[in-house]
């Protein structure tokens, strides 16, 4: 047996943040699994072939290697919107998931972050956090990571793609974004990312000590 902890929620929501902290204090593997649809994404986009065909799009992410997903090469916003159009087909999702439940089972534990994780990926999670903000806050969060990078933004259009991203997200008829009835629901919007971790420690603290 291991132990899993399950993260969801919507774009720049902390959990990322979050996910990783709670990796690290614990001693746990971590996944995001919005890299493996981002890479899937990517590799179409390299080769040039079309986002859409779902039989194309399935051999690409049955292919995809978890060990090699950087962060700094997937995190443009092209890929961003790339993954979330990638992400609406079944077989995309049924490939990327059984490689996700792999990564979860492993030893001594595992922190998986992203959209369907205690709904689908981890129904049996020991544990499920639903972290959320409202779409204003995440908003103003990205901009400022974008400006802080030395880039321009404006944050009307950050915050129509921030709309645009939960649309998709908790619309589409595959896994839709959603919290598990059993998640923990942190909503974020008036708390530092600090006082989330305590939050989560404490709920986390409670279900290794049953
Ligand atoms: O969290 P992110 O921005 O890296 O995710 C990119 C896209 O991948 C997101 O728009 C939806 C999709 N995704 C998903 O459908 N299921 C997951 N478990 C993780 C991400």
């Amino acid at each position: 047996m291991t132990f899993t902890i399950a993260i969801d929620g919507p774009a720049a929501a902390g959990k990322g943040t979050l996910s990783r902290k709670i990796a690290e204090t614990y001693g746990f593997h971590h996944l995001d699994t919005g890299l493996t649809y981002r890479a899937t994404a990517k590799a179409l986009l390299d080769a040039g072939l079309p986002l859409d065909d779902e039989s194309i799009a399935e051999k690409t992410a049955l292919n995809l290697d978890l060990s090699g997903l950087d962060r700094t090469v997937l995190a443009k916003h092209e890929v961003g919107e790339a993954a979330s159009k990638v992400a609406v087909m079944p077989a995309v999702r049924r490939a990327l998931v059984q490689a996700q439940r792999a990564f979860a089972s492993k030893q001594p534990g595992t922190v998986l972050d992203g959209r369907d994780i205690g709904t689908v990926v981890c129904a049996d999670a020991n544990v499920k956090l639903y972290v959320s903000a409202s779409p204003e806050v995440r908003a103003r969060r990205r901009y400022d990571e974008i400006i802080a990078t030395g880039e321009a933004a404006d944050y009307n259009a950050v915050f129509a793609d921030v709309k645009k991203r939960d649309e998709r997200d908790m619309g589409r008829a595959d896994s839709p974004l959603k919290p598990a009835e059993d998640a923990h629901l942190l909503d974020t919007s008036e708390m530092s990312i600090e006082a989330a971790f305590m939050v989560a420690k404490s709920i986390i603290d409670a279900a290794l000590n049953k």
